[in-house]
């Protein structure tokens, strides 16, 4: 129990970097141009009904719509060409992409999980940095983008297209478009909405795309396991300060290989005692209830 009322009295002060500053940019970049290209994309594909013919009048006709989807679409592919250089060029970009690859913990989390919802196990899947349901996010997003931008370029430029391939191609690109719109709609507003807005511990929504940060109520609850690796790895860097003779407020936290910040007077009230990686977990465990 002590643990517990540790671990909250602790939560509120400190709080964890977890989007950088680049990787904000990049979803506000990603997540305005696919809004536009949803707005001006499924007028077309429901040309027929009322309400695009009400939506093409608004905005002045299906030419401009056509005009406006195509800029998004540059900005679109401009966020997936910086994605890929920020994927094998930067170390963090690298981290990150290592730490979404699906690992055979992410099966075993979703079996764990079915048992838990339906009463067969007592507690749910522990995540580390990224759950599975995160890791679908990511990795449906980027599947979803090569899709919709190698068949959108394909209908962008269809003149040249029909020179080299048969238009039997070219229907195929107009379908998959077609019907990859409307399932990436359908994923960012039932299932990605659920996770970030609708979720009761999240709603009206989670701030962390706009502030990049996470409190460590939510980490303790959402990424015990990460939370567990990051406090393990400062006892080690206090361990090693003291044992090289250093005081103990001396001892630098930021060498802790994850970004974090503290608010008020947080800084060195982590004691090695309670941040032992074997003592974390009731701390988890408690938060979680
Ligand atoms: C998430 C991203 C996107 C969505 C939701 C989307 C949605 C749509 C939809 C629903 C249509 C109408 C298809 C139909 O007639 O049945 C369409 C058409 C089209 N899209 Fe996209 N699109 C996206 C990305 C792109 C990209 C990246 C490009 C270009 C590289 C592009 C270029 C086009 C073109 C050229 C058309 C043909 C209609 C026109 O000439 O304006 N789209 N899009």
């Amino acid at each position: 129990m002590n643990h517990i009322r540790e671990g909250k009295e602790i939560s509120g002060q400190r709080e964890f970097v977890r989007l950088s500053l680049s990787l904000r940019i990049q979803h506000m970049a990603l997540f305005s141009s696919v809004l536009v290209l949803i707005v001006t994309g499924l007028p077309q594909k429901y040309a027929y009904t009322s309400v695009s013919q009400l939506f093409f009048r608004i905005v002045g006709g299906v030419v401009v719509s056509g005009i406006i989807h195509r800029v998004a679409a540059g900005v679109l592919i401009g966020v997936g060409v910086y994605h890929m250089f920020y994927v094998v060029l930067t170390r963090e970009g690298r981290s990150l992409f290592r730490d979404l690859l699906p690992t055979l913990k992410d099966f075993g989390d979703v079996g764990r999980n079915v048992l838990y919802f339906f009463g067969f196990a007592k507690e749910r899947a522990r995540f580390g940095r990224f759950s599975y349901l995160e890791k679908f996010d990511y990795w449906a997003v980027y599947w979803g983008m090569v899709i919709m931008i190698c068949s959108g370029l394909m209908l962008w430029f269809h003149e040249h297209v029909l020179q080299v391939i048969p238009k039997l191609w070219l229907d195929i690109a107009r379908e998959a478009h077609s019907d990859e719109a409307l399932l990436a709609t359908l994923a960012i507003f039932i299932w990605h909405f659920y996770n970030v807005h609708f979720n009761p511990s999240r709603f009206p929504m989670s701030m962390t795309w706009w502030t990049g940060k996470i409190s460590e109520e939510e980490m303790m609850r959402d990424h015990p396991l990460e939370y567990q690796r990051i406090i393990a790895e400062e006892s080690q860097t206090v361990k090693k300060h003291v044992s090289q003779g250093s005081m103990l407020e001396g001892a630098d936290t930021n060498e802790s290989s994850y970004n974090q910040e503290e608010k008020g007077t947080g800084k060195g009230e982590v004691s090695p005692d309670v941040s032992s990686s074997a003592d974390a977990p009731q701390i988890i465990d408690g938060a979680t209830g």
